[in-house]
């Protein structure tokens, strides 16, 4: 048996389960309207939270960033592609985050795989120098269930040992952190979960972090930009900060560009930059995109109305669905998932969904276990209420009929 031999049985296996992607090739990205097939359509499944993707400003600064450097750096910023924009990048994520520094890397995804495969390794490395500890220690990560893939990854990658918590739920957690004998422990949420659209108890991570000696990472790529009254994330939203918690980030959600980022003390940083491959063996996000985010931090300070809209259409949105009978996940962020159930059921409201001008993501296996297929719908700024009154009114029809 070949591996290709292999590969055939599974697709054959998804095919006859139904288990397959329909995406449509638009001809605009979602702001949050798009163009398709020549028509306009309203996405309610985009990340662009604050409609900032292809905000003026920010092509304006992609284009100064073009026009100085390039198209790409073509090199690791530990040889000889580092540049001020990124410098500038990370002290300005730094300060969002109240860290004294941010490491950035090519996209979110890269985050969480560099830094938690990483963490549990940087003294073995060092070793490899010369390096000495005090105390050789174990590590152990302590992760949520539904934490995204990448946490999933990186932990494998790192070697360590592993164990899932249930769902936000932090008796679990705390009778496994007692449990766990003398390795060090790491726990890791997400800040918000991209499939649930809940928000991970902070304070109370926070507390155990606290109590059992434990680091704490967070992945606030649905909170930076949306949570907190500055946009600072899951930590300002609760106004708990802590020494323990490194907090990591997207660049490519609400702030509309691409790239990751850990927020954490400048100590941490500079380890990680000499130790973690996904930083010092591969390249930053071109540094056009570094210019734009520069002006993405910018309008995050100038312009909060549009976290205001935000809000304002995530509460009139789940004000309208409530009444019409469906499973909400969670109606606590701009995530609000609408439970289906059957994958393909799901399939036929996205599709319906679609004939009416509206896209939402179906999201199926292996996003969520099978059984558990959801319609995501994700608020943004830049939705009118008439978008939201029509796409509430598809749905209630659709709930009779399909
Ligand atoms: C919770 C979470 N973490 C990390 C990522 C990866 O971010 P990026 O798209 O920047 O690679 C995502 C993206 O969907 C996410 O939802």
């Amino acid at each position: 048996m070949t591996a290709m031999h292999d590969i055939s049985e599974i697709a054959d296996w998804l095919h006859s389960h139904a288990i397959h992607h329909e995406s449509s090739v638009h001809d605009t990205l979602p702001d949050p309207v798009f163009r398709v097939g020549g028509e306009q359509a309203v996405s309610f499944s985009t990340n662009n939270y604050l409609a900032l993707a292809n905000h003026p400003r920010l092509v304006e600064a992609a284009k100064a960033g073009l026009e100085r450097y390039g198209v790409g750096n073509c090199e690791s910023r530990l040889l000889g592609g580092d540049l001020p924009v990124y410098r500038e990048l990370e002290r300005r994520l730094g300060a969002l985050k109240h860290k004294s520094d941010a490491v950035l890397f090519v996209t979110g995804y890269m985050t969480n795989i560099g830094v938690l495969s990483t963490l549990v390794k940087a003294g073995l490395l060092a070793r490899l120098h010369g390096f000495r500890p005090s105390k050789r220690r174990k590590y152990a990560y302590f992760t949520d269930e539904y934490n995204h893939i990448s946490i999933r990854e990186g932990i494998l990658m790192s070697g360590a040992d592993k164990h899932t918590y249930r769902h936000a739920d932090m008796t679990h957690l705390e009778s496994l952190l007692k449990a766990a004998g003398g390795a060090s422990p790491i726990i890791v949420s997400d800040g918000v979960f991209s499939m649930e659209g809940t928000i991970a108890p902070l304070p109370e991570l926070t507390a155990l972090a606290e109590k059992y000696g434990a680091m704490l990472y967070i992945d606030d790529a649905h909170a930076t930009g949306v949570l907190g009254a500055h946009g600072g994330g899951t930590s300002e939203h609760f106004g708990c900060y802590s020494e323990t918690i490194m907090q990591m980030g997207t660049l490519s959600k609400a702030l509309g560009a691409i790239g990751g980022f850990v927020a954490l003390e400048r100590e941490m940083a500079d380890v990680l930059r000499l130790t973690s491959s996904a930083y010092g063996f591969t390249c930053p996000p071109p540094p056009d995109q570094a210019n734009a985010l520069l002006a993405a931090l910018d309008l995050l300070e100038q312009e909060p109305e549009r976290r205001a809209r935000l809000w304002d259409n995530q509460r009139y949105f789940v004000e309208r669905m409530r009444p019409l009978g469906y499973t909400l996940t969670s109606t606590s962020t701009p995530i609000v998932p609408v439970l289906i159930g059957d994958a393909e059921r799901c399939q036929r409201f996205a599709r319906a969904l679609r004939a009416e001008g509206v896209h939402v993501d179906a999201i199926q296996f292996p996003a969520v276990p099978p059984g558990q297929a959801r319609l995501r719908f994700m608020l943004n700024a830049g939705h009118t209420r008439a978008q939201i009154d029509h796409v509430v009114g598809v749905m209630a029809r659709l709930g009779a009929t399909l």
